[in-house]
């Protein structure tokens, strides 16, 4: 059904149709008909839901400063677990990893070979030289934030820096392509390539996604994909970079264990940083760090 110009707009602004999503239906109408997957309409967020996801993402972010103050060498895992749920109720908020598809714990932290999925654990004690990924993800009053950061403990291998930062490095390059009217194709092949040219592989099969309303919504989002396919990007459009590098094969094996920890297959170091982007009118605006 199309709507009048100046019945209201279906994005929830309360706002007349013509003086909102008027002209941006227009244009993806254009888009479709040559052939691009456009964004549903469930995943554009108007000015109060952007507002409400960057309060959830501001406190994402302070729980991810607060484990960079005190991440070393000595405590385990799960400590880092109880951080992440103190600091995240502090702030009244939930993380939303906890009890998200049975997973048990408020953090998800990947030492070494793990590639994402760790689950903190009493057993596991950060070690000189280990790298560390911590993804942090919240819930604040419905709205959903996710992002996460490598560290490194104490001295680590030259090797195993620079796999840590060409992951951070991608993702500005992988920023350069998020724009309105560009494709997610155009951004995912860019950090491929940027990961390629530094002898490093990207996960094929675990990606990012959208988020804000949901924990994980559409899209789907492959690090592995090729200029101009895969979905639109249009403003108001809120997803995750995250892609995870290996220092060896792009291979991967899940634990079977406790169904959770996803590894290296070759069992070679794996990095992975992740940040929540909005795509607005002009560019992007990067939301959680
Ligand atoms: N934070 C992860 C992501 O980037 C999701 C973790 S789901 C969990 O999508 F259940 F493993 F925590
Ligand atoms: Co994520």
């Amino acid at each position: 059904m199309r709507l009048g110009r100046n019945d209201i707009c279906w994005c929830g602004s309360g706002k007349k149709y013509k003086k909102c999503h008027c002209a941006f239906d227009d244009a993806l109408r254009e888009y479709r008909r040559a052939g691009a997957i456009i964004p549903p309409r469930k995943i554009i967020k108007n000015a109060n839901q952007i507002q409400g996801i960057k309060e959830s993402a501001k406190i994402n972010v302070a729980v991810l400063d607060y484990v960079s103050d005190h991440i070393r060498a000595g405590i385990t895992t799960e400590e880092i677990d109880r951080w992440v749920y103190e600091q995240t109720v502090l702030h009244k908020a939930v993380p939303a990893s906890l009890n998200y598809e049975g997973f048990p714990k408020s953090v998800c932290v990947s030492v070494n070979d793990e590639v994402c999925h760790g689950v903190p654990s009493s057993t596991v004690r950060l070690k000189d030289g280990d790298i560390v990924n911590v993804d942090v993800s919240t819930i604040r009053q419905g709205y959903f934030s996710d992002s996460s950061r490598m560290f490194c403990i104490g001295a680590v291998t030259d090797e195993k820096r620079r796999l840590v930062q060409t992951a951070k490095d991608s993702l500005y390059v992988g920023l350069q392509a998020v724009k309105p009217w560009g494709f997610l194709g155009d951004m995912g092949q860019a950090i491929h390539d940027f990961a390629k040219s530094n002898g490093y592989s990207v996960v094929r099969e675990v990606g990012g996604h959208g988020i804000g309303l949901d924990f994980h919504e559409e899209p789907w989002v492959s690090y592995v994909s090729k200029r101009g396919t895969e979905m639109l990007m249009a403003p108001g459009m809120c997803f995750t970079i995250e892609p995870m590098m290996n220092m060896g094969s792009a291979d991967i094996v899940l634990d079977e264990g406790n169904g959770w920890t996803v590894r290296t297959a070759d069992g070679k170091p794996s990095a992975q940083w992740e940040i929540q982007v909005l795509v607005t009118e002009d560019g992007c605006e990067v939301l959680a760090w």
